[in-house]
């Protein structure tokens, strides 16, 4: 008999905002429009396009995950959002220049309707941009008030049964953990006194969990990744995830990097660079937003590789990874592995990788799905840290004194057996003896 966990339905609609209206953001709203248009497909998304397995091998069930399980409807999407810039999303997505321009132009009148509201921002973390549409007050406070009252009136406006938010703006510089993030009493403390080491992003996090709204982060801040707002997600029952989607050069790490593991081939070295064009490699090109990529992108292999475990294949190995900013790639990065490889009695090899990517073309299908399981977990009351989102996470956030699991095999597992649970479905570990029984 099924047990499975009481689900509201997803009934209305769902509002999702995204703080900055850029590549990402736009790349994503464009591509829903144009699928319920009919105009193209949602390529890359589980959510629309993926099937799940139940039961027993012989059982042969594998529906469609939006079938199995009640996710909200493309048709029943709103978008909103913030900016340091005016532009609406056409112009921003024009601006992009991710998308051709004839789709841009056939649902212009959609994109334009999505005009972004100002933002929250500070100069100090992030040093390569310069917009003026910001919000002006007197305390961090303040402006997650003014926050807060976009959310409630955009909420309103739209006719929105729920809401999320989900970072799809730059990179700030990197911070670490301080006293005023360690709990929620100094968090709201430092908002009130305009605390130094509260980023703007974290203020959108705060405003988000009080509007009672999820926050996904799609950057490698560290926003939600601290006490005070994990706190704050549970006691107020809310999901939160991040860090980092996972896209490009990293996707391609947690493909191969399991794969050289499963056969203990040793690896001397993987040097990382990219190329990239846009807005996010000029952000990035600042040493301090730089900094928060970098230990975003170098954390994956020690914990696909296990060096502790495995001293002789991968303690030695050096990891670089670099980030250039050159502007005629556009949006089109261009990354290259090298990696230096070893097997059977120490013989060196090199595996050359050379990825001609299109960035936010692999960020939207991410930032779709994210969206919808994150309303789904709302609905299914789970609250604080979703670890098995960690699937679409460069780096996944975990609980307290928990290792993230990066390889992405063992991510899709966790996420589908998580989507079984929830519909009171048997768990599925591929492991079951086929010469006794079917598994
Ligand atoms: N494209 C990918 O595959 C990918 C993968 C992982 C993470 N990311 C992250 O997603 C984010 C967006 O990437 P993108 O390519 O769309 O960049 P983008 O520069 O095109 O867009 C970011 C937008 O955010 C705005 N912005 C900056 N600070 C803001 C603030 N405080 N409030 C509101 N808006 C603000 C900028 O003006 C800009 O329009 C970046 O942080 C990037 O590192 C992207």
């Amino acid at each position: 008999m099924k047990t499975g966990i009481n689900i509201q339905k997803p009934k209305g609609k769902l509002g999702i905002l995204t703080p900055g209206i850029g590549a990402v953001s736009t790349t994503f709203m464009a591509g829903v429009i144009a699928t319920r248009k009919g105009l193209g497909q949602p390529i890359g998304s589980i959510s629309q396009m993926g099937n799940i397995r139940l039961g027993k091998r012989t059982e042969n069930r594998e529906p469609k995950v939006k079938d199995f399980i009640p996710l909200a409807s493309l048709e029943d999407l709103v978008f909103g959002g913030w900016d340091i810039f005016t532009d609406n999303a056409y112009e921003a997505a024009m601006n992009a220049g991710v998308l051709e321009k004839d789709l841009l132009n056939e649902i212009k009148d959609e994109l334009s309707t999505i005009k972004p509201m100002p933002a929250v921002f500070d100069h100090n973390y992030v040093k390569n941009l310069h917009g003026d549409y910001v919000k002006k007050a007197d305390t961090k406070m303040d402006l997650a008030n003014a926050v807060m009252a976009d959310i409630k009136r955009f909420k309103t406006e739209n006719s929105c049964s729920r809401m999320l938010m989900i970072w799809t703006a730059s990179t700030e510089v990197y911070v670490e953990t301080s006293t005023v993030h360690k709990t929620i009493e100094n968090f709201e403390k430092g908002l009130l006194n305009n605390d130094p080491g509260i980023s703007p992003s974290m203020i959108y996090a705060y405003a988000a969990l009080k509007s009672g709204i999820p926050y996904i982060n799609g950057a490698p801040n560290l926003t939600n990744d601290v006490p005070a707002i994990i706190e704050l997600a549970n006691q107020l029952n809310i999901p939160i995830a991040g860090k980092d989607f996972k896209t490009g050069q990293t996707l391609m790490k947690t493909i191969l990097g399991p794969g050289l593991k499963a056969r203990l081939l040793g690896i001397d070295g993987w040097f990382s660079t990219n190329i990239l064009g846009n807005r996010d490699g000029e952000v990035l090109d600042d040493a301090g937003s730089f900094k928060t990529k970098e230990v975003s992108k170098l954390s994956v292999l020690d914990s696909v590789l296990e060096p502790e475990k495995y001293p002789e294949l991968y303690k030695n190995m050096y990891h670089k990874v670099r980030i250039n900013y050159y502007p005629p790639k556009g949006d089109d990065k261009e990354s290259w592995d090298n990696i230096d490889i070893f097997g059977w009695l120490g013989y060196k090899m090199q595996i050359k990788v050379n990825f001609l990517c299109k960035d936010s073309i692999l960020a939207a299908p991410v930032v779709l799905d994210l969206a919808l399981f994150m309303d789904l977990a709302q609905r299914a009351e789970m609250k604080g840290i979703q670890e098995w989102l960690s699937f679409y996470f460069k780096s996944p956030q975990t609980k307290e004194g928990l290792q993230p699991i990066h390889d992405i095999f063992l991510q899709k597992v966790k996420f589908e057996n998580t989507l079984r649970h929830l519909m009171g479905e048997p768990l599925i570990n591929y492991l079951g003896l086929d010469y006794y029984e079917d598994d």
